[in-house]
């Protein structure tokens, strides 16, 4: 059992009677077996019409789809449709069959599976369980929450043991801490099966909490792509910084302190914990500049640790230069985030 992905120079282009839509732009991807993948981009960018390439919801115009080597864009409806069984999809809008019972909408995709009335209670019964529903069978979707719908949903895409789940802004409707919940869940179920999954989100908190590795999309195309923890510790593209600042609130401090002409906002990245207060008392010293941590998080990004410091310098031009060439050679990333220093 193994659900790596290969989607090799995908295209998909929508025609239109005045100018066909580019949604997606040449896109090559291998998203590995066992992995959480994410995919983000701006409205429009072409992710979700990507991830229906995956499974050939959508048809790519030119390009191949490989699932654990075989070429899905090759096979007669019949092998396709077994291959498919193979791949689970949810939703933001959850998509549940509103006039069945919870049980029902789980037990649906199992008709026609050869198994028995009993199999079928059984593995609906163990799914609702581990989705923590198990007091739900009988309600109607209606009368859920969203997170319990949206566990519902995910209980129903597993029914058939996919090797990959498909998750297309599953969080984007819930509230934090039902987001969180939903996080936790999917975490576990790639921990305890290896299921390989793929997850498009607007939130970077979501790519943070939940993904080894991202993609980013913008018109169409892949402009960056690696290891979560490098994404978030060396974004290159603006669209890129763009997510990533997303994900913190340096700028707003900066925006919100009172102005001296001096007063310059750095914002410091290292790994581990190479940048402490000692570094920084030293910079102090060797440079006669006024300068204090605002703020400073260790976060643990996919099992390696990213250090942030927030902090203000009082120093010419001159000196911040000096500075930013010592912090270089401790290996100690810095960043003009605002203050006289900044651009803006
Ligand atoms: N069935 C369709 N027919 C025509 N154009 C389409 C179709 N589906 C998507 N598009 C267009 O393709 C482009 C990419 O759309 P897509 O839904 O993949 O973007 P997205 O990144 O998922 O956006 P969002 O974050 O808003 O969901 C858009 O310009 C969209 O209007
Ligand atoms: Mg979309």
């Amino acid at each position: 059992m193994s659900g790596g992905i290969i989607l090799d120079h995908i295209v998909k282009t929508f025609p239109d009677r005045d100018s066909p839509v580019h949604a997606v732009q040449d896109v090559s991807l291998r998203i590995g077996e066992g992995e959480i993948y994410g995919i983000v981009g701006f409205s429009g960018a072409g992710k979700s019409t990507l991830v229906r390439c995956i499974n050939l919801l959508e048809r790519p115009t030119s390009g191949r789809v490989l699932i654990d080597k075989v070429e899905l864009t090759a096979l007669r409806p019949q092998a396709l449709k077994a291959e498919r069984r193979k791949i689970g999809m949810i939703f933001q809008q959850f998509n549940l069959f509103a006039t069945r019972t919870v049980f029902e909408n789980v037990a649906f995709p199992l008709k026609h599976t050869g198994l028995s009335k009993a199999q079928i209670a059984q593995k609906v019964t163990s799914l609702l369980k581990y989705v923590e529903l198990e007091n739900k069978a009988s309600a109607y979707p209606s009368q859920l929450s969203g997170g319990q719908k949206q566990r519902v949903a995910i209980a129903r895409a597993l029914a058939t043991d996919p090797k990959i789940l498909l998750c297309d802004e599953a969080t984007s409707a819930l509230d934090p801490i039902t987001t969180s919940s939903i996080l936790k869940l999917l975490k576990k179920l790639n921990q305890e099966t290896g299921i390989t999954i793929v997850v498009i989100t607007h939130q970077m908190q979501v790519v943070k909490e939940l993904c080894h590795k991202v993609a980013v999309m913008e018109h169409g195309k892949v402009v960056e792509e690696g290891d979560v923890f490098d994404i978030f510790a060396w974004p290159k593209h603006p669209v890129t910084r763009n997510f990533v600042a997303s994900a913190g609130n340096v700028e707003e401090e900066a925006a919100a302190a009172p102005a001296d002409l001096n007063d310059r906002y750095l914002r410091l990245k290292y790994i581990g914990d190479s940048a402490n207060d000692a570094v920084i008392s030293q910079i102090s010293r060797r440079f006669d500049a006024d300068i204090s941590i605002l703020s400073g998080s260790i976060e643990t990004i996919d099992g390696k640790s990213l250090g942030q410091l927030n902090v203000r310098v009082n120093a010419d031009a001159g000196r911040l230069t000096a500075i930013l060439d010592y912090l270089k050679d401790l290996r100690i990333e810095a960043e003009v985030i605002g203050g006289a220093g900044s651009a803006d």
